[in-house]
């Protein structure tokens, strides 16, 4: 009798926070219908997981790179770097290793594209955003000129509204605070270029962005499988992260009345001037409000930590009851509790997703990239969240605060979350979209 091998799925994640934990648990999903995965990483931000994936095979290429060149690069030329570096290196390694079936890669680690097509890989691309986010950047590519004329002419065009991608603004797409235009529009192109891929894999719910998704398929002309999100399916497994959670905050939020607590967390790349920093922390501390604050170390630019600012800033800070500070929470279950009424945030895909998962409405703040993508689709889309924009000072945080967690707009947004909470709960549930886009997914790499 025919023997049926298992088939060889080889993945390879970007190695950002942001990124990792989702498609490993796409990997454990994939493992435990009997795929037989393997997953190549970066020498640059290593730190070892493997323990926590028993039955998934891992292989580290060295780039070399380290977080000096982060530093001395940015954020936008690392990619860059990264990706021409690694595209040798990873061919040698194909060369050198077993044979696979399939590849699936970041969209950002697109390195693989030209290996698999030299050794007639099928290829999928996996996007830790939103299909929104896969759209914006092609028109931002189409409508780059919009940013390159500076002037009052220039600002007013940008409050306009992007043709056929309601209720996206201007202003809406996702240009960077880590780079120069020309650098982005190189990274985007190569990000987006997605002809050769058999398909694309979003972490995001068909509940949430139908609309992009099929967007998305008319853009490609490939099968989009909305999967997400991925850290609610049976098979997740929490991925360890670079930074120690501190979970005595949970303890804390215990004490704390329901939907009474504004947490704010920034994710794991976005800085704050000093300035903001401060005015942050006033306008918190007057809303009256009890606040659990990820001070994230190095995150606020020119301070090492909460410790060096002045003594009784910090000590209204980590020492009052109604305050707690920590330098990283263990976000998902924070955003669980029932004391949490709001959450404050840069708008990252994976916190976007956390938040309307928890049914916890949000104040947007985003720095840059994708985030302005997700800030829209939270305040336009689903309408769970707020936007505050332009400089901050203490007045303007603590009415945002008070406008979240005790005014009735803010309780209209709640109970919104809610809902859609619902939703995207049944999505991942057996015959809802995520879990049929993920069994689809499975049939799609068997009959490849
Ligand atoms: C990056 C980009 O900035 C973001 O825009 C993109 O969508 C994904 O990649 P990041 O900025 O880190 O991600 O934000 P986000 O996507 O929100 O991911 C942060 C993750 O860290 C979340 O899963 C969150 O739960 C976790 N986190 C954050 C913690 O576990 N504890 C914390 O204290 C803060």
């Amino acid at each position: 009798m025919e023997e049926i091998r298992q088939k060889r799925v080889l993945m390879i994640p970007a190695p950002f926070e942001g990124h990792l934990p989702s498609m490993m648990n796409l990997a454990s999903f994939l493992s435990s219908k009997g795929f037989a995965i393997t997953i190549v990483r970066t020498q640059y931000n290593f730190y070892d997981i493997s323990a926590d994936f028993p039955g998934i095979n891992f292989f580290t290429i060295d780039d070399g790179l380290s977080e000096s060149d982060m530093s001395s690069l940015g954020l936008l030329d690392f990619i860059l770097k990264l990706n021409s570096l690694c595209e040798p290196l990873l061919k040698k390694f194909l060369t050198l290793k077993d044979h696979f079936d399939f590849i699936i890669h970041d969209e950002f680690v697109y390195f693989p594209r030209q290996a698999a097509q030299d050794l007639n890989l099928p290829k999928m691309v996996f996007s830790a955003s939103s299909a929104a986010t896969s759209i914006s950047r092609c028109m931002l590519m189409e409508n780059q000129d919009k940013w390159l004329h500076h002037g009052e002419e220039a600002r007013f065009k940008l409050e306009e509204l992007v043709p056929k991608f309601h209720p996206f603004r201007y202003k809406d797409l996702p240009v960077t605070a880590y780079g120069s235009m020309e650098r982005l529009m190189l990274l985007y192109h190569n990000v987006s270029k997605r002809d050769t891929a058999s398909g694309i894999i979003h972490n995001s719910s068909n509940c949430l962005e139908n609309v992009f998704t099929s967007a998305a398929e008319d853009t490609w002309g490939v099968q989009v499988y909305s999967v997400g999100p991925l850290y609610m399916t049976d098979s997740a497994t929490t991925c360890p992260s670079l930074f120690e959670e501190e979970r005595n905050c949970l303890e804390w939020l215990d004490k704390q009345e329901t939907d009474s607590v504004i947490y704010i967390s920034m994710g794991s790349l976005a800085m704050t001037q000093k300035e903001e920093f401060v005015e942050m922390a006033m306008g918190l501390i007057q809303s009256n409000q009890p606040f659990l604050w990820v001070i994230r170390p190095g995150s606020i630019t020119g301070q090492n930590s909460v410790d060096s600012l002045p003594e009784q800033f910090s000590q209204a800070l980590t020492h009052g009851d109604r305050a707690f500070v920590v330098s990283w929470a263990p976000q998902k279950e924070v955003l669980r509790h029932r004391a949490v009424g709001g959450f404050w945030n840069h708008c990252g895909w994976n916190s976007s997703l956390e938040s309307i998962s928890s049914g916890v409405p949000m104040i947007c703040r985003p720095y840059s990239g994708d985030q302005r993508v997700n800030t829209r689709l939270m305040t336009h889309v689903w309408q769970t969240a707020f936007e505050v924009e332009g400089e901050l000072d203490r007045e303007i945080v603590e009415t945002a605060v008070r406008k979240l967690i005790v005014g009735d707009e803010g309780k209209e947004m709640r109970r919104r979350a809610n809902e859609l909470k619902k939703q995207v709960e049944d999505s991942v549930r057996i015959g809802g979209s995520s879990y049929s886009a993920l069994m689809s997914l499975v049939d799609s790499i068997m009959s490849s």
